[in-house]
């Protein structure tokens, strides 16, 4: 008894005992922390600047948490974020959200690319995709993510990913997407070098 009290009087002088009575001790970690984590990976605040790796500044709430919850659910074919996914909650992929999508779109302006392809990718660009990609898809309240600057290699797997069935897209994307290749075969790669050039 008298080693409980002692105990307690040493978590109330330390403010944890009433942390704990609120539960405040085991309650989610602040947007800012939790988005933190993430930074290892993806660049501080989000901005990516390598090739592998997507920025997520700048992302819509409503598109990372989707993206969150598709791999969470095997929805995608990633190679790493479902096993993150799979550690947190939809409330933590919506503090998650509020936090990238508070910070500056961010554009990857180091990468390598062929000035001829790159120009050609932008005038495919233009015809079939920025329906809903607007400005070279640097606008994310498109909520389509972010085409243009992102990481090269990120963007031409998940064009592959999206032409093998293996992720899922919008049915007039698909259309799209046919469309173009039927008229070049190389479509693909002209975009990924547009898009590692950036807007
Ligand atoms: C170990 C490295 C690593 C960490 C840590 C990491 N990611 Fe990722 N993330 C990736 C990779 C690699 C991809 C590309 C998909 C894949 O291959 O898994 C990706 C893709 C994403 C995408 C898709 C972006 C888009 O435009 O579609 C989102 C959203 C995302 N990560 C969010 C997060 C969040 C939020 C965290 C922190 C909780 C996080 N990631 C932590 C490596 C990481
Ligand atoms: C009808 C609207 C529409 C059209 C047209 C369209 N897209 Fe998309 N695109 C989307 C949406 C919506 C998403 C987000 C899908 C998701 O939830 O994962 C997306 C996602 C993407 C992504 C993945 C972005 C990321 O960060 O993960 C790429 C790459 C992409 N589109 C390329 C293209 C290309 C190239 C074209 C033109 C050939 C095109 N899209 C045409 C709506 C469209």
């Amino acid at each position: 008894m008298r080693q409980r009290k002692i105990i307690k009087s040493i978590l109330i002088s330390s403010g944890l005992f009433s942390l704990i009575l609120t539960g405040q001790a085991l309650a989610t970690p602040t947007s800012q922390a939790l988005s933190y984590t993430c930074a290892g990976c993806h660049g501080t605040n989000g901005a990516s600047n390598g090739s592998a790796i997507p920025s997520l500044a700048g992302l819509s709430k409503d598109y990372l948490v989707e993206a969150m919850e598709a791999y969470k659910k095997d929805e995608r074919s990633p190679t790493i974020m479902n096993r993150i996914a799979k550690g947190y909650s939809t409330k933590e992929f919506e503090l998650m959200g509020d936090f990238f999508s508070n910070q500056p779109v961010h554009q990857n302006s180091g990468q390598k690319y062929d000035s001829a392809k790159a120009k050609a990718g932008k005038k495919l660009h233009k015809k079939y995709c920025s329906s809903c990609h607007s400005e070279g898809g640097t606008i994310t309240d498109d909520e389509a993510g972010l085409l243009a600057g992102n990481a090269a290699l990120f963007m031409e797997y998940s064009l592959i990913d999206f032409h093998d069935g293996s992720r899922d897209m919008p049915r007039k994307m698909k259309k799209k997407i046919k469309k173009m290749l039927k008229r070049d075969k190389d479509a693909f790669d002209k975009l990924v070098h547009y898009y590692s050039k950036g807007e």
